[in-house]
């Protein structure tokens, strides 16, 4: 059985469709990337999935996580989904720090949330986080506040809260745009080894040189459809769609 499976997700805003009767699945240990142009529903597949849209969202169809149906849960049950099971880095991500908290403490409340009998091992456990994230001195970063740290640095901090966790699926939305080709690295260098742990990692993006670098499976999404799905390999070589031609002679 998938990790995740979603069958016939539509998705509406107020009037607006947005998204046509998407369906995929993802394996644990897998990535799959999610690619298409600016507007075409990658985000708003995340949110689905953790079901986190505006109260004028109209969704159809069905999200299984780890064999539970997620669209029908109570949002109590999916709060307790979100961060622990499935765990998310949001497009601009740094917003989400709160100034007045150092970001240690904000890691490691994340951590205290999920696994209240953890208080103890909560700091070790936010370390840990901020390292995998590929934050150098972390021990030394633990303390600071939001300002000041880089926005690179800011970014990395909002990923380990994301897998504090270790959930065993990973939702990140363009988690590299706007960073240095070396935090780029360091970031990947993470999905990477989540991969290696069994964990499986969503990663919506739009820039195909990061697929290539860590991407089992791509969809492509246009206009809120799947147009193509196929292994790494197979869109880089032989992509079936024109849109998919036109999205790779934009790297
Ligand atoms: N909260 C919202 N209310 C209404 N329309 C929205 C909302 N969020 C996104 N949209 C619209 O839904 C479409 C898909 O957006 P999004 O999922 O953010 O695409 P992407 O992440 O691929 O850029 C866009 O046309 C966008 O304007
Ligand atoms: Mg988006």
């Amino acid at each position: 059985m998938s990790l995740l499976e979603v069958r016939g997700l539509s998705l509406w805003y107020g009037d607006n469709r947005v998204l046509y009767d998407v369906s995929f699945s993802i394996g644990r240990g897998e990535v799959l990337c999610i690619v298409g142009e600016s507007g075409s529903g990658k985000s708003s597949i995340l949110y689905s999935i953790l079901g986190l849209l505006p109260p004028n969202a109209r969704l159809e169809g069905e999200i299984y996580f780890d064999g539970v149906e997620l669209t029908t849960l109570k949002e109590s049950e999916r709060r307790k989904i979100r961060g622990k099971g499935i765990g998310m880095v949001f497009q601009e991500p740094s917003s989400y720090l709160d100034p007045l908290f150092t970001v240690g403490s904000q890691i490691a409340e994340t951590f205290e949330a999920h696994f209240p009998e953890g208080k103890k091992e909560s700091r070790e456990r936010a370390v840990n986080a901020m390292r995998k994230a590929g934050i150098p001195k972390a021990e030394e970063k633990f303390g600071m506040y939001p300002h000041q740290l880089s926005g690179g640095l800011k970014q990395r901090v909002c990923i380990a809260i994301s897998v504090v966790c270790e959930p065993s699926l990973l939702l990140a939305d363009e988690p590299t745009t706007a960073l240095d080709v070396s935090v780029q690295k360091r970031i990947l260098n993470l999905f990477r080894r989540l991969r290696s742990e069994g964990k499986s990692v969503i990663l919506v993006t739009h820039d195909f040189g990061v697929v290539a670098e860590v991407g089992d499976r791509v969809l492509v999404l246009k206009d809120g459809r799947i147009v193509e799905e196929g292994n790494v390999y197979e869109i880089f070589d032989s992509p079936k769609e024109s849109y998919t031609e036109m999205l790779l002679s934009a790297i």
